[in-house]
């Protein structure tokens, strides 16, 4: 098989020498990383994935049983548009950016590396959760994720070789070489390198984590740089799929609490092998505020910078603004002031973080209201909620302070009084990982999740997702 057709594309990777020779020389490379650091032991098992094979709305979701390393990752980016302008920004109006601006090529390349980065991470950290799955079908959704964060950093790696020569091949050598979690070569981000190794902290990732990844997929996808415009306005599709399985499988895992609890007349779930909803809350309080980090610092010039050169726009920059230059107009942040949380005006262009972060909140919050109305539709009257963004923050404006859920101002002895209602235990963390046991027979689900309303690709439930 040649490379051509071991990588589906629709970037003409047949016709273009240089990338080939390149990705020839990455993707064995690249295999022995997903040997090395992929889903741990399910390697030679045969799954029901979804394969890209053309971004026309056909050639998206075709469904087949595969073995994992022999996906095909492929190269897919949006259609381009020879019309297409820089869509905000200092250069406004002008024709977008075909090849790298020399004057913006650092800024482009961190950028890149950095969205790049986070897609071997999350498989790294979700490599063991294979063992412990509550059911067939979610240990299928688990590995189609981790194929399609394996697609992503195919995207940006092609990014990498194709507009930035030997530099870019460099960093698409170290994307391999840094570990979730390893002091000595960490991935970029924090959030990734926190470990995911039970499936409460799975779904909490990809509801809350991979949302902030839409959000930033969201803002390079108004790039002036158009191929990587393109390139992430089709990672969205694949994005979609991660941020439902977090938010169904968060819901699920209420609704069988719920279930629990009108079956005891304590209300503690535990002796039922349930997950208690303070230990949930617990969870969505972690996963939540080190996303929030995700977005950078309330006031930045970075981003001030990116968006002056036209290679990151706000989110749906076309339809939710009408002056994409934005030189003007101030917008109010929250700040700590000799102790107090003041409000402090900021050019709008040192404040797109925080306005891309308050998108993501609202989006969030959509995802809490569903969850409560599962709630409601038991007929319980406890409710999940979103801690004030200040609460648990390491980055900006925040960050070295301390705040309760609500956002006061604590003091550090107060803070750590209380943080054990706050932020899962160690306790909390062993109970969760002692209920964790695999449950792999077609139809069967483990005792603190709920089974889905409906399968995948129409099939049901009981369906063989993973041959074992
Ligand atoms: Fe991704
Ligand atoms: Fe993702």
């Amino acid at each position: 098989m040649s490379l051509y057709d071991r990588i589906p594309n629709n970037v003409d990777l047949a016709e273009d020498q240089g990338l080939r020779r390149a990705l020839e020389k990455w993707l064995p490379n690249y295999l022995e990383w997903w040997h090395e650091m992929g889903p741990c032991g399910f390697q030679e098992k045969e799954v029901y994935l979804r394969t890209a094979i053309s971004v026309q709305p056909d050639g998206w979701a075709h469904f087949d049983y595969i073995k994992m390393p022999d996906y095909r990752w492929g190269i897919f980016l949006a259609p381009p548009d020879a019309q297409a302008k820089i869509g905000f920004g200092d250069n406004y109006g002008k024709p977008a950016y075909q090849e790298v601006p020399g004057e913006f090529r650092n800024a482009l390349r961190r950028i890149i590396v950095t969205q790049g980065d986070t897609e071997p991470a999350s498989v790294e950290q979700q490599r063991q959760l294979g063992h412990t799955c509550p059911s067939l079908y979610d240990l299928r959704n688990l590995f189609q994720v981790n194929v399609e964060e394996g697609r992503h950093l195919w995207a940006m790696v092609y990014l990498l070789h194709r507009y930035f020569g030997r530099d870019g091949r460099e960093e698409a050598a170290e994307l391999l070489q840094r570990r979730s979690g390893d002091p000595d070569k960490p991935r970029i981000l924090q959030a990734f390198n926190q470990p995911c190794d039970d499936w409460l902290n799975f779904f909490a990732f990809t509801m809350f984590t991979d949302r902030d990844g839409k959000f930033q997929l969201c803002a390079l996808a108004e790039s002036g740089f158009e191929p990587l415009s393109r390139t992430c306005r089709f990672m969205l599709t694949e994005e979609a799929h991660h941020m439902f399985v977090g938010e169904a499988g968060m819901g699920r895992i209420i609704r069988r609490t719920a279930q629990l609890m009108k079956q005891t007349s304590t209300g503690d779930v535990r002796p039922l092998d349930g997950i208690p909803l303070d230990i949930i809350q617990k969870y969505i309080n972690f996963w939540y505020t080190y996303s929030l980090d995700l977005f950078g610092g309330e006031i930045s010039s970075n981003s001030a910078d990116f968006f002056a050169a036209g290679i990151k726009g706000r989110y749906r920059e076309q339809e939710l603004f009408e002056d994409h230059i934005a030189a003007e107009g101030v917008v109010n942040i929250e700040a700590v002031e000799n102790n107090v949380v003041t409000s402090r005006e900021v050019p709008v262009r040192n404040a797109l973080n925080e306005m891309l972060r308050s998108e993501y909140t609202k989006d969030s919050e959509r995802g809490l209201a569903r969850w409560n109305n599962i709630l409601a539709e038991e007929g319980i009257s406890d409710r999940m909620y979103l801690p004030v963004k200040r609460f648990h923050r390491h980055v900006g404006e925040y960050a070295g302070h301390h705040f309760d859920p609500q956002g006061n101002l604590i003091s550090q002895g107060e803070f750590e009084r209380q943080l054990s209602a706050w932020l899962p235990t160690m306790e909390d963390r062993e109970y969760v990982r002692s209920l964790m046991m695999s449950v792999t027979e077609p139809g069967k689900i483990a005792s603190w999740i709920a089974p889905p309303r409906t399968g995948i690709n129409r099939q049901p439930f009981e369906f063989e997702y993973v041959r074992l």
